[in-house]
């Protein structure tokens, strides 16, 4: 039985087949295939841009992902196979920077299976968090059990989630860092009422990373976290680039506009992450995706120009 975003995105599949096809196409004496050349799939190449971790200059492909709903599955290997293949895009495309959450349901148990099997655990970057607890020692189990769950003996990033409990559970964060448990640390949230209580956290703190909600209908960071994050040196990865998938209901009968070209863009996805990463302080964005093919779509706005400010008014302006 699929599910309402896989019927959804079948049909609009189809609709878009059947415009493509011309009318003669229909007859039985064409039989003809159809198109089949611009409607394969063009697999991700090039090399993907890179910024510098302000605290120390390592180097991040811009492009990473979530696993937030994506990565929330069980053992059935139909549920599975799409994801080992979508992270094994991610990694053959040279991504690295992966991010989830003790509470994301069984994303980390799911991640640490094919982060195992693929043996590519060493060339990533992965980020969890500490989430929802209180006091030092119940963030060392919640942090223990994301070691166990991800398989593995440290993370590349630790984050406080939400603001909750922030400086206890940072100060644990940084104890961690000195043991080489963890490299970075970091401050996430969500929504744009919380930036002002984030950028305050940020200055008091200065944690290496900030993560936090951009795109081009949620554009609050510019003002109150860009600028902070630049000043300060800390490294802002985003999240929600695609508003929890809303903004492909914003376009989806809108065809994506000529000057996507301009940018070695084909879809409105790319356009969203270039959106992202055009600003100069995000370091990286974590689009989440259950599906290989959109895995590769992602990984493309990571390659080619970025959006300049008449490209980026343009983007707006089709949201609106
Ligand atoms: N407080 C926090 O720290 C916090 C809060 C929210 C999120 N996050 C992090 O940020 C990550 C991303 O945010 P998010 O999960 O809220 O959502 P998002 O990345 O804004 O959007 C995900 C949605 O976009 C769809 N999608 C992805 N690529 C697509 C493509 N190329 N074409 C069409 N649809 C596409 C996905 O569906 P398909 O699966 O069908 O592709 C999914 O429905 C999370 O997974 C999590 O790691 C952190």
């Amino acid at each position: 039985m699929p599910t309402r975003r896989e019927f959804i995105a079948s049909t609009a599949l189809t609709a878009t087949a059947a415009a493509l096809i011309p009318l003669g196409a229909c007859s039985q004496e064409n039989t003809a295939p159809v198109a089949a050349a611009d409607t394969a799939e063009k697999p991700f190449s090039g090399k993907l841009i890179e910024r510098a971790i302000p605290s120390t200059g390592e180097r991040v492909p811009v492009i990473g992902m979530g696993t937030s709903g994506s990565f929330e599955v069980g053992a059935d290997t139909a549920e599975r196979d799409p994801l080992r293949e979508v992270l094994k895009r991610f990694v053959a495309a040279g991504a690295t920077a992966i991010d989830t959450a003790p509470t994301y349901g069984t994303a980390e148990d799911v991640l640490g299976d094919l982060l195992a099997e693929s043996g590519a655990r060493g060339k990533l970057f992965l980020a969890t968090k500490l989430s929802g607890v209180t006091g030092r020692d119940e963030g060392l189990a919640q942090f223990g059990e994301s070691l166990r769950r991800l398989k593995t003996d440290k993370v590349e990033l630790l984050q406080v989630h939400n603001l909750r409990d922030t400086e206890t559970q940072l100060a644990l964060a940084r104890e961690l860092k000195q043991q080489g448990k963890v490299k970075y640390v970091g401050l996430t949230h969500y929504v744009e009422s919380a930036q002002q209580d984030l950028a305050e956290a940020m200055r008091k703190l200065k944690p290496d990373f900030v993560q936090i909600n951009y795109s081009p209908v949620s554009r609050g960071a510019e003002r109150r976290i860009f600028p902070l994050a630049k000043d300060l040196g800390i490294a802002v990865m985003v999240n929600r680039a695609f508003e929890d998938g809303r903004l492909f209901a914003q376009v989806k009968s809108k065809p994506v506009p000529d000057w996507a070209k301009e940018v070695g863009a084909d879809s409105w996805a790319q356009l969203f992450l270039k959106f992202a990463i055009s600003p100069p302080e995000v370091t990286v964005v974590v689009p989440a995706t259950s599906k290989p093919k959109n895995q590769t779509d992602n990984l493309k706005a990571g390659v080619g120009g970025l959006l300049d400010g008449s490209q980026r008014s343009a983007l707006i302006a089709a949201l609106g």
